[in-house]
């Protein structure tokens, strides 16, 4: 069976809480999604390089970093100074996501290139192997809580035979309106980490809501 993992979106956690809802969460999940809004690529703003240098203090979770921003590639040195172990950049925000992909890792962390719903699933396919994670989008990016795109199954898949085809390791991972109904789909279709926002955090036992969805995912 293909390893299945969910990974807290902490955007939709209570900020003023916001180690105690990390912790809430920890026993159960190896992933912690990390949502970098800049108000200009999506029409929100979320937080920055300050959060990810706390949060690192006080955990050994793999901090997974989505960059919703513009030129992602000045901002990549000061993440990674923050702690982050996964730095992910938008297809559309970069002309080389090859030479951004290696900058990231010439830091000795991982890479994930994220696509928009928006764009033709085909664009993305050439970099499946040059990068560790593609971050499909299954809501459009800027905000939590909206309800998963049926048009991603399929995008998935695609994505899915792509890395099968190349025989390479990069994981799938799948971000927006991910919960007890979607997760075993999104699972199915090829995903191997599944974003849950709304569906970890507003539910009052985080721990629970984490399990659940894995089981359900896999189950
Ligand atoms: C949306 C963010 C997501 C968000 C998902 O732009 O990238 O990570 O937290 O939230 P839910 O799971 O509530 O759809
Ligand atoms: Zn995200």
């Amino acid at each position: 069976m293909r390893e299945c993992f969910i990974a807290p979106s902490i955007l939709s956690a209570d900020f003023g809480y916001l180690m105690d809802e990390l912790k809430a969460v920890e026993g159960e999940a190896e992933y912690i999604h990390i949502d970098v809004m800049d108000g200009h690529y999506v029409d929100n703003l979320s937080f920055g390089i300050p959060i990810v240098q706390s949060l690192r203090k006080h955990t050994d979770k793999i901090l997974d970093v989505h960059l919703m921003i513009t030129n992602p590639e000045k901002f990549i040195k000061p993440f990674v100074d923050a702690g982050s172990d996964i730095i992910t950049f938008h297809l559309e925000c970069t002309d080389d996501p090859v030479e951004l992909s290696e900058l990231i890792r010439s830091y000795g962390i991982k890479s994930g290139i994220a696509v928009h719903p928006d764009t033709p699933i085909e664009l993305i396919l050439p970099f499946v192997d040059k990068t560790d994670k593609i971050l499909l989008m299954t809501v459009r990016p800027g905000f939590g809580g909206q309800g998963y795109m049926e048009i991603s199954d399929d995008r998935i898949k695609a994505v899915r035979k792509a890395i099968d085809d190349k025989a390479c390791k990069t994981l799938i991972s799948c971000d927006g309106g991910i919960n007890k109904t979607t997760a075993k789909r999104v699972y199915g279709a090829g995903c191997d980490i599944l974003v849950a926002g709304d569906a970890v955090f507003r539910n009052d036992d985080h721990a629970a809501a984490v399990m659940e969805l894995y089981n359900i995912a896999v189950g």
